[in-house]
């Protein structure tokens, strides 16, 4: 049985749906903290189990019977998000399953301007000192992410930005198929994964420019001080912690950290990944 959390978000659907494709639904289950959010998959014929990382107790029943568990980072940041990653590591450890599977981040370094990848190392950390077999999935880093962070700003014709760096955009449903073809496969992925990533890293300017072509208008691309586009998304109203956030992921991708691409998730997938270009043109069609 492999059980796979965050059922109900994006990315857990995606892991589930890919996992009945080579599975009967009856070796498959979906650890959710709403089971009505996951009636669907019930349907389907998915063991939904409840369970909340937030009660260790609650989730290791959730976990019971299960040979390969799939923590899907919880949506949080902070002490938050590694309390209930940890809490997650011993429910798993509880219910005696073989291995775990977590999904980290290609960044993930101690003290990364981005928050998110500081939190995913240390979870990587806590795993490896669980004593359980662990795969740590380092996920590239969601187009999907990109064009929510930048959608206005193509529409209006002129990306603005703080400096940045590459960065190798991955969609999320290439993301959610190599997770399940790791999940399936014979051999045990031991440890931090390689970058899973699509094939080429792009800049903003590089985005601009494929955003031009995609839409028929011109976008251009201004880099603009950290400052002036914090205050710009706060006087948007978006919330401080959240912009600071953001703008961490502008300051790690100058470091270079997510500019690495690897190609095991093309042969994960059997075919190349997904390109930002094939996902802004979805995104718009
Ligand atoms: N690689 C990247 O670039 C990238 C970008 C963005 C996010 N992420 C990470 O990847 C994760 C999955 O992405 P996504 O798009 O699927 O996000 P999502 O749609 O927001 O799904 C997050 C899932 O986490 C579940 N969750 C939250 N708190 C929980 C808790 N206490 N116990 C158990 N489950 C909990 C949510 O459950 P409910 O449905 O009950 O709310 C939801 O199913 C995110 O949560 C985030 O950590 C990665």
């Amino acid at each position: 049985m492999i059980i796979v959390t965050g059922a109900t978000g994006q990315l857990g659907r995606a892991v589930v749906q890919n996992l009945l494709r080579r599975f009967p639904a009856d070796q498959i289950g979906a650890s959710v903290r709403d089971a009505d959010k996951a009636s669907g998959l019930a349907a389907q014929g998915v063991d939904v189990r409840v369970g909340d990382f937030a009660d260790a107790n609650g989730l290791a029943k959730a976990f019971a019977n299960a040979d390969q568990v799939l923590i899907v980072s919880a949506d949080k940041l902070g002490e938050e998000a590694l309390r209930l990653h940890r809490s997650a590591i011993q429910a798993a450890r509880r219910a005696g399953v073989r291995r775990v599977l977590y999904t980290s981040h290609m960044g993930a370094r101690v003290g990364s301007p981005f928050p998110p990848a500081d939190q995913h190392a240390g979870t990587e950390a806590e795993l490896a000192e669980s004593g359980l077999a662990y795969t740590a999935l380092r996920h590239g880093f969601y187009a999907e992410s990109c064009l929510q962070m930048i959608g206005d700003d193509l529409t209006s014709g002129e990306l603005r930005t703080p400096e940045d760096g590459p960065t190798s955009w991955t969609a999320r449903a290439d993301l959610a198929e190599g997770d399940a073809a790791i999940l399936v496969a014979d051999r045990d992925w031991n440890g931090t994964t390689p970058p899973l990533t699509a094939a080429t890293a792009i800049t903003m300017a590089e985005i601009a420019v494929i955003a031009s072509a995609v839409t028929g208008r011109e976008v251009r691309h201004t880099i603009i001080p950290d400052d002036e586009w914090r205050d710009a998304k706060v006087a948007a109203g978006m919330p401080s912690f959240y912009v600071d956030m953001l703008l961490g992921m502008f300051r790690a991708a100058r470091c270079g950290d997510f500019a690495a691409t690897d190609p095991t998730l093309e042969t994960l997938l059997g075919r190349p990944p997904r390109t930002m270009r094939d996902v802004l043109s979805a995104a718009i069609a």
